[in-house]
C-alpha cells in the first residue's frame, strides 16, 4: 500500500483523474469500479475534460458503482444514480447498458445482490477500482466490523455515516438508513485500487490507517493491506497527521 501526498486538493484529484483516463484511453474495453461523494466531484470533472479533449472511444467502457442508497428512487437528486449521471455518465454519453449500480428497489434483494457480484466476477477483475473513505474508515458502505469476505449486500448505515452524509439532504431524517454496498471481497477483486482522501476531516483516519501493519475489521479500509496494488492518494490536509 503506497501513501502519496500530492499537496493541493486539485493536484490529488487531477492525479486520480489522469490515472483513470489512462486506463480508459489505452485499454480497449476498460472495466472500472466507481465511487461517489464530495471527494470525487473534482475527479469526474477532470476525467470528463480529458476524455473529451482526447476524443477517447468510450463505447466499450463498462462501470460498476460501489453502492446505492436502499429504496431511494433513482431519479431522486440524492441517489448515487443521479450523482453519477450528473457528474459522469451523461457528460460523456454513456449508454445505460454500460453502467451498473446496485439494484436498490427492494424486490428480490438477495438475488439482485448475487447477480451484481456474479457480473463483476464474470467480467472482472476490474482494471481500476476508485475508492473514497468515510471518516470511520468505511469503504463503499462497508462500515466498521464488516467481514473482509463480505459480498454485495444490504447494509445498515452507522450514525456517523448518516450524519456525515446528511449535508446533502434537507434534514438528517431524510437520509436513508440502509444501502446496498459492494462487499469488501468484491472490492478487492480488482487489478488496481486508488483510494482518494481529501480534506482535514480525513486526517485522523489517514493517520490510523498509515500506522496499521495488519488488517483489522474495525477499520474496513485496512482490508486494502491484503491487496497487492493500492495507492492512497491524499492532499496536505488529509495527510497532516501522518
Ligand atoms: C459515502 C460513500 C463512500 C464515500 C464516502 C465519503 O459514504 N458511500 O463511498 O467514500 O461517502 O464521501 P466524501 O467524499 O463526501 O467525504
Amino acid at each position: 500500500m503506497r501513501f502519496i501526498n500530492l499537496g493541493s486538493r486539485q493536484d490529488a484529484a487531477h492525479y486520480t483523474a489522469i490515472e483513470m483516463f489512462k486506463e480508459i484511453h489505452y485499454n480497449h474495453c476498460t472495466l472500472l469500479g466507481l465511487a461517489t461523494g464530495g471527494t470525487m466531484e473534482e475527479v469526474y470533472a477532470k476525467l470528463v475534460e480529458l476524455l473529451t479533449l482526447n476524443h477517447t472511444d468510450i463505447t466499450c467502457l463498462e462501470t460498476f458503482n460501489l453502492d446505492e442508497y436502499f429504496m431511494l428512487d433513482q431519479n431522486d437528486p440524492n441517489s448515487y444514480m443521479s450523482y453519477m449521471r450528473a457528474h459522469f455518465f451523461d457528460k460523456i454519453g454513456m449508454q445505460q447498458s454500460q453502467f451498473h449500480l446496485p439494484d436498490n428497489d427492494g424486490i428480490d434483494v438477495e438475488e439482485d445482490n448475487e447477480a451484481y457480484d456474479r457480473a463483476i466476477r464474470e467480467k472482472g477483475p476490474l482494471h481500476l477500482q476508485l475508492l473514497g473513505i468515510g471518516e470511520n474508515g468505511h469503504i463503499g458502505f462497508n462500515e466498521p466490523g464488516t467481514p473482509f469476505d463480505s459480498k454485495t449486500r444490504l447494509v445498515e448505515l452507522t450514525e456517523t455515516t448518516i450524519a456525515a452524509n446528511s449535508r446533502y439532504f434537507d434534514n438528517e431524517d431524510d437520509v436513508p438508513t440502509k444501502a446496498i454496498s459492494m462487499g469488501i471481497d468484491t472490492i478487492l477483486y480488482s487489478k488496481r485500487i486508488i483510494l482518494l482522501a481529501l480534506g482535514e476531516k480525513k486526517a485522523d483516519i489517514m493517520a490510523k490507517l498509515y500506522a496499521m501493519s495488519a488488517p483489522d475489521e474495525s477499520i474496513p479500509a485496512s482490508s486494502l493491506l491484503n491487496h497487492p496494488n493500492v495507492e492512497i492518494v491524499m492532499d496536505d490536509a488529509a495527510a497532516c497527521k501522518i
